[in-house]
């Protein structure tokens, strides 16, 4: 029983139910899987809440990190790492060519909304209801299950700095605007990933974009979640929407703390010249430019098409072990992560996405599977993740205990 660490873990959204009486302890991870502290071995789908492409603990990731590590991991002065991984980063981000690299996504974002006040002299940053671009104050206005994230008639909840735009709304958008002339940027994911991975509906993003440009506001891309995960390179573009800031982290680092913020040179020079400013002992540090340089060597050959086809031949597995059973399962999202959905249909927004969220069932999957030593987030919009790692044959093995969960839940 903890009784030093507040809820047993330091996030708390990372908390696990407990099973048959008992906490989850992780002891170790690698590859597809986690190991528990009695040495029961997942495989898993949380995959550091999606902090990994290439898999846990990738052997090239570690030897570039304990290269770090013993070679003094805190010089603080600058070091021939970071530009480095701001070259391999940016090498992939377009026109979004200049990089500073904080911590995590949270300090990404906050960075990013600092400097789009300063470029544009506004001061509201517009987010998605319902969508996660950190824990930081500006953006936990509107978070999924919030009342301010229903948005309901003609709200627009505001709060101090920021505003909130309905996803996938093209006509908000247009409101928005019309209501508001103090914004700075729209910050937008490529997929509403926390709310339960609402895609974009076709159009809506560029339209957002094109709105936002008119109105002389900037766009944040949030690719915390989504860059290098799907693609190499920020999922947005891949979309037709360029941005004009874009925070990266998770996939990027492979598991080890670190992220950035890349954009327009002529923003991010505002942080050099010191207009805005930017700071952090540990940003930029040899461990983190060392993680970021070796998963970049493998991120630029990986297969993302194989990855992609693998997540989708998981999620119609899924669909057909629950139809089997009479049960009537879908998902939403991209390949390598995706949501579940106990309903015919996945949701186009946040409306239909509450409206299909069932806690319950999600929960008794979650504890179905965990039993079955396959882990999944115990929480309806949770995402489940498959990684380079996840090989064709342990594929195999999660639509096997798949099945046998539907026939379980099913009984
Ligand atoms: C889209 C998005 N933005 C920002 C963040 C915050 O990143 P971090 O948890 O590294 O602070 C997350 C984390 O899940 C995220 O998914």
């Amino acid at each position: 029983m903890t009784t030093h660490l507040v809820g047993g873990i330091s996030s708390a959204g990372r908390a696990l139910p407990r099973l048959g009486g008992k906490q989850f302890v992780a002891r170790r991870s690698e590859g597809a899987y986690v190991w528990d502290d009695a040495q029961r071995r997942y495989i898993d789908t949380a995959l550091g809440f999606g902090a990994t492409v290439v898999g846990h603990a990738h052997p090239v990731v570690v030897e570039a990190v304990s290269a770090a590590l013993r070679n003094g991991p805190m010089p603080a002065f600058a070091h021939d790492g970071e530009e480095e991984a701001a070259a391999l980063l940016t090498s992939a981000t377009r026109h979004l060519s200049r990089a500073i690299f904080t911590n995590t996504g949270s300090e990404a974002v906050h960075l990013a909304c600092r400097l789009a006040r300063a470029a544009t002299g506004r001061s509201h940053i517009a987010k998605m209801a319902a969508g996660y671009d950190g824990w930081y104050d500006d953006v936990t206005l509107g978070q999924a299950g919030s009342s301010e994230a229903d948005m309901l008639a003609n709200a627009r909840p505001t709060r101090d700095r920021t505003t909130l735009l309905r996803f996938n709304d093209l006509e908000d958008v247009d409101q928005l605007f019309a209501e508001n002339n103090d914004i700075a940027a729209v910050i937008l994911e490529p997929m509403l990933a926390n709310a339960g991975c609402i895609p974009a509906a076709p159009g809506y993003l560029a339209h957002v974009e094109a709105t936002a440009r008119r109105h002389g506001a900037l766009v944040i891309l949030d690719e915390v979640l989504m860059g290098f995960r799907t693609s190499f390179g920020l999922a947005a573009n891949g979309m037709g929407v360029q941005g004009d800031l874009a925070t990266a982290g998770k996939a990027i680092g492979s598991g080890i703390a670190v992220a950035a913020v890349v954009g327009r040179p002529e923003i991010m020079a505002l942080a050099e010249e010191g207009v805005v400013t930017r700071a952090g002992t540990y940003s930029g540090n040899p461990v983190a430019t060392a993680a970021v340089a070796a998963t970049f060597q493998l991120l630029k050959d990986l297969d993302y098409g194989a990855l992609l086809a693998r997540g989708e031949r998981l999620r119609e597995g899924i669909r057909s072990a629950f139809a089997k059973h009479g049960l009537t399962v879908t998902t939403s999202g991209e390949g390598s992560v995706f949501t579940i959905w106990f309903a015919e249909t996945p949701p186009s927004n946040y409306a239909e996405a509450l409206g299909r969220a069932n806690g319950a069932m999600t929960l008794k999957l979650h504890e179905t599977l965990r039993r079955r030593e396959l882990l999944i987030m115990p929480f309806a919009f949770g995402r489940l993740y498959v990684s380079d790692a996840h090989t064709d044959a342990i594929v195999n093995d999660m639509i096997g205990i798949f099945e046998d969960a539907a026939r379980e839940m099913t009984m």
